[in-house]
């Protein structure tokens, strides 16, 4: 196995346990808001405590850039951390979150995982050696249009966010489509991608730790990301869109006069 896939494996499952107990004995759960409808816990920073050590044992050069505790060290190679993404379903007892690791070198990412603590479920991806579900291989699903497709979104909730704009979209794509899930974690959105369970994704405003390892993994699982309108995905894109290639197809010509 790819060395940095090993160590960020190491790390979300250690993260992951100790996320898992904290959401079963709730009574240690200390939560905050880091603004209006954004939350924190002491679970997150822990968690991020724990990732962080695990890297540093392997790797005490890299540079860190981790949600909460922001940037660490000076290094090319950088690791991108969201402790846990879906934190709003975490305080609410909502069993469905992740932790999210991925390796950057010089800007390009080359290790990604994706661990899901509840169910159990480490998707990763190392660059050119395809993506995996615990030790199963990946695949995007092969639907090419949008009328079978099920797809997943995540709402605009922060201040300032465009919710008019959001659904603009929303009315351009729902009618085409199966349906649309907004499950809270947006992370595990891309891992679904790539496991074929969703057909497409899309969503504004996200930053770079959540979605960093879940487009390396839909990538590798023979998907294709982009930002909304097509162009070249970078963690600092204002959307995301990633999907099997003749959903990212369809998707894109159905918004295209927005
Ligand atoms: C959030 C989740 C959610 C998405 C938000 C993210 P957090 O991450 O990924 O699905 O809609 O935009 O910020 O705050 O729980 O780490
Ligand atoms: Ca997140
Ligand atoms: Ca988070």
């Amino acid at each position: 196995m790819n060395a940095y896939k090993t160590i960020a494996v190491r790390a979300a499952n250690r993260a992951g346990d100790f996320i898992a107990k904290a959401f079963t004995d709730r009574d240690r759960i200390i939560s905050q808001s880091k603004g209006l409808n954004d939350f924190v816990s002491n679970i997150d920073e822990q968690a991020e405590y724990l990732i962080i050590d695990t890297i540093k044992k392997s790797y005490p050069d890299h540079a860190i850039f981790a949600e909460e505790s922001g940037h660490q060290g000076n290094s090319d190679t950088v690791w991108v951390i969201d402790p846990i993404d879906g934190t709003t379903n975490f305080l609410r007892g909502i069993p469905h979150f992740s932790i999210s690791i991925a390796v950057r070198q010089k800007g390009k990412t080359v290790a990604a995982v994706v661990y899901d603590p509840m169910q159990d479920e480490m998707f990763s991806a190392a660059n050119g050696s395809g993506a995996q579900l615990n030790n199963k291989r990946l695949r995007v699903s092969d639907g090419k249009k949008l009328e079978n497709a099920l797809l997943a979104t995540g709402f605009p909730f922060r201040e300032g966010q465009d919710l008019a704009k959001y659904m603009e979209y929303f009315q351009a794509l729902y009618p085409h489509c199966i349906d649309m899930r907004r499950a809270g974690s947006a992370a595990l959105d891309l891992a679904y991608v790539a496991a074929g369970r969703y057909d497409g994704f899309w969503e504004f405003g996200l930053s770079d730790w959540d979605t960093a390892a879940g487009a390396l993994i839909v990538k590798e699982a023979g998907g294709m990301v982009s930002d909304i309108k097509g162009n070249q995905y970078t963690g600092d894109s204002a959307s995301i869109l990633a999907a099997n290639p003749g959903v990212f197809k369809h998707f894109l010509q159905t918004i295209k006069n927005i």
